[in-house]
């Protein structure tokens, strides 16, 4: 397919797809991480009162699908290492606002699935962002300082894999839920 007959929003979101991943491969990862924070919160925003519109709707669904991947990251990948170097306070507080992160997006993901009611879907989705809103600050400022100079290069590669094309094994959950 030619660039003329493709279809003028798919163009657009290929050119912004593109920039992302220039943006991952070529930034500090701590900027990468902070970006998806944003990325997430205007994902769940444009989806939080337009589910019964298709593309509001992909939006909140890739959203969804962003945090649990962005989590499934910090806890397997990112904070062992902030753990080892003695942030295991901080990484505690964070692992539990994960866990209360996952059970919203469960019932987002189940609200979704079902056609659920729309103000239950307005709940969970402020709720989310609330918690969002507590959570992300203290990444930013407490542990997201220390990932670009404690991670070595593999890992910090693996990540930035991970955030451009990879997903959570299947059936993985948070670990405060395990
Ligand atoms: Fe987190
Ligand atoms: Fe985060």
């Amino acid at each position: 397919m030619t660039t003329e007959e493709r279809n003028p929003q798919e163009h657009t979101a290929e050119v912004v797809m593109d920039q992302r991943r220039d943006r991952t491969l070529t930034e500090p990862l701590s900027a990468s991480f902070e970006r998806e924070h944003r990325e997430i919160d205007d994902g769940i925003l444009t989806g939080v009162d337009g589910a019964a519109d298709p593309s509001r709707r992909a939006a909140l669904v890739d959203a969804v699908c962003a945090l649990r991947r962005h989590i499934y990251a910090e806890e397997e990948l990112m904070f062992p290492a902030l753990r080892d170097a003695g942030l295991a306070g901080p990484v505690l507080v964070m692992l539990r606002e994960h866990a209360q992160m996952w059970q919203l997006l469960d019932t987002i993901d189940q609200l979704i699935t079902a056609d659920g009611p729309a103000e239950e879907l307005h709940d969970a989705c402020h709720g989310l962002l609330d918690l969002l809103a507590r959570h992300n600050p203290k990444e930013e400022v407490i542990l997201y300082p220390q990932v670009d100079t404690l991670l070595d290069l593999r890992a910090a590669s693996v990540l930035r894999r991970l955030l451009l094309e990879g997903e959570p094994p299947a059936g993985w959950r948070c670990q405060q839920l395990r």
